[in-house]
């Protein structure tokens, strides 16, 4: 158990993972992210520069947080991301990113130099023609060699599938089959409502239907349960004998808001104690005007509910407005 600090909340969880949203753009269009005529993109000055990036995450840093994640949109199509990433790395902290794979290529002498050792890819069906139906783009092979080239490189690839039923949940088998070859860890999420992506219970692939479906592939012998890290959002597996393992992400029917560390930081500045919650305070401006962050970020913690901003049950949740809260485009996971 951690000491108490500004990072604590009322319940007595300390948030000491920080994920930084670096931009609101994307080169995929993903459905389940984005609302299919785009979102409004917040003006160019109201978007934290690498030098306010850099400020607020070593405030952070300096309260307790230990790791950083970064994400989007799709974080590496910030220009500046290199520079972002290297200035990142100066601090003491665990650095990672959720990435699409798109143009991870690119980066791979600064992920290393930047002592980056994991990241995450989402990747939502193995078969092309679904790929880009979903991403409403055609990188598919080359989100896939860049998982092996990272493989390759010495990196642990974390690949996010976002299960839709009648869309790709019959691919779950073969995603696990990935893992076979590959030491990868193979992550199924539930897919959640945000504004504009068409969410309905209906298209829920719950963590039970994903577990009957590898319990009907797999003998029972064969089906490992490893064990699961106090704050990790994953129910993890492994098939006895593969390189890879492979993973579930229960947001909706089974939240592990108990164990949460996280707190976020979007591209425009605002700090939002909950994926869920609609409200979200803001640290640019006064950070701007040169005051201090550090009582408005304690305030967000405190104000922090204890599951899913107030959304406890399954019910509460699937009939919430969840239209309130942003597109995951500009809160980034
Ligand atoms: N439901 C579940 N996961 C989502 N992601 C994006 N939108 C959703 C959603 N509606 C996940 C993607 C991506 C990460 C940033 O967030 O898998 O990897
Ligand atoms: Fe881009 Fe990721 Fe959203 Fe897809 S899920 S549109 S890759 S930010």
């Amino acid at each position: 158990m951690t000491k108490p600090s500004i990072l604590t909340d009322t319940f007595g969880r300390t948030h000491n993972y920080l994920r930084i949203s670096l931009t609101e753009r994307c080169n995929l269009r993903c459905t389940y992210c984005m609302p299919a005529d785009g979102i409004k993109l917040s003006p160019k000055k109201h978007i934290m520069t690498y030098e306010e990036i850099y400020t607020i995450a070593k405030e952070f840093v300096s309260i307790g947080v230990t790791k950083i994640r970064l994400t989007g949109g799709e974080p590496l199509v910030r220009k500046d991301a290199a520079r972002i990433i290297e200035k990142l790395a100066s601090l003491p902290v665990e650095l990672t990113l959720t990435t699409n794979g798109v143009i991870v290529d690119k980066f791979i002498e600064h992920f290393k130099k930047c002592k980056i050792k994991t990241l995450n890819i989402s990747l939502d069906s193995l078969d092309t023609a679904k790929n880009k139906e979903i991403t409403r783009r055609s990188y598919f092979e080359k989100v896939y060699q860049n998982i092996i080239l990272l493989v390759k490189e010495g990196f642990l690839v974390k690949v996010n599938c976002v299960l839709m039923k009648g869309f790709n949940d019959d691919e779950i088998i073969d995603f696990i089959n990935i893992s076979k070859e590959l030491p990868i860890q193979v992550r199924f999420i539930e897919f959640m409502p945000f504004d504009g992506n068409q969410w309905n219970m209906d298209k829920l692939v719950p963590l039970q239907d994903i577990l009957s479906e590898v319990h009907s592939n797999f003998k029972k012998e064969e089906i490992i349960k490893l064990e699961d890290a106090a704050n990790d959002t994953t129910k993890s597996y492994q098939i006895k004998g593969y390189e890879g393992t492979f993973a579930i992400i229960s947001s909706v029917t089974n939240p592990f808001c108990d164990g949460c560390n996280r707190i976020r930081l979007t591209a425009n500045g605002q700090v939002k104690n909950c994926l869920f919650s609609s409200k979200e305070s803001d640290l640019l401006t006064p950070l701007r005007s040169g005051k201090s962050i550090t009582s408005i970020i304690q305030k967000t913690i405190l104000s922090k509910s204890k599951i899913r901003n107030g959304m406890d049950t399954l019910d509460k949740f699937s009939q919430s407005d969840m239209h309130n809260n942003r597109s995951m485009i500009t809160i980034g996971g």
